[in-house]
């Protein structure tokens, strides 16, 4: 695969900031978890100082449950079909969190939108990485609509979570050229290339916030 193609990141990728202790962080994740084994390999590198505390999924199958056990990370299978209400599934979700003592939560390819209620137990504590350049091509086939809509760029953003889908303050941004021949395969290849970048340094940048108690201004 082309691993060298031009792309743009802003802000600039910058070091990662020093956590002592580390951020503890709860990842959610519905696939193949391959934003969270970045992490994984960042925290194992003691590149990036945090200390993923939980896995939470709500897929029997997802990939990222083997990332979590090779590691020993605890994780967590929730399925939304095992609860009668959202409510319910979410407050199972949200005592989990809260068990684990985290101080942030990372959506890292979590499928499921998150209602006000959860979004409020975690003010200005949750982030989000989505496949496109935000505000474009919001919900869960962003990368198809993009390829469908004959765009020209495209890219992935890190956002915090808020109420409205796929909204709320903009962290990081990583933008590229879409090719005349990529198809969804090859353009989510490179899309992907670039959230192992932009993710990390967004958890970053969020926890330095977070720390300072520097949320009430951004
Ligand atoms: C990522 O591409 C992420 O942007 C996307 O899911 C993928 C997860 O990949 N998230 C969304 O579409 C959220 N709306 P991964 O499981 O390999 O990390």
């Amino acid at each position: 695969m082309d691993k060298s193609f031009n792309y743009v990141i802003s802000p600039e990728i910058s070091e990662f900031r020093k956590f002592s202790p580390k951020l503890k962080i709860g990842v959610l994740a519905s696939g193949r978890g391959t934003n969270f084994q970045e992490l994984i390999n960042l925290s194992e590198k003691g590149e990036l100082d945090i200390d993923i505390k939980v896995l939470i999924t709500n897929k029997d199958d997802a990939g990222c449950i083997k990332r979590a056990e090779s590691v020993e990370i605890p994780h967590k299978i929730i399925r939304g079909k095992d609860f009668p209400k959202k409510e319910i599934f979410e407050l199972k979700i949200i005592n989990t969190l809260i068990n684990y003592d985290v101080e942030l939560v990372v959506m890292a390819g979590w499928m499921k939108i998150v209602s006000p209620f959860f979004i409020k137990k975690f003010k200005n504590k949750i982030i989000n990485i989505h496949p496109s350049l935000l505000p474009a091509y919001k919900g869960g086939s962003a990368i198809k609509e993009s390829l469908v809509n004959g765009s020209k760029i495209t890219g992935c953003s890190v956002h915090f979570v808020e109420e409205e889908v796929d909204s709320g303050a903009l962290i990081m941004q990583a933008a590229l050229s879409i090719r005349d021949d990529d198809d969804i395969e090859s353009l989510s290849k490179r899309i992907q290339i670039l959230e192992h970048k932009i993710l990390p340094h967004s958890i970053s940048h969020a926890g330095f916030l977070i720390r300072g108690n520097f949320m009430e201004n951004y």
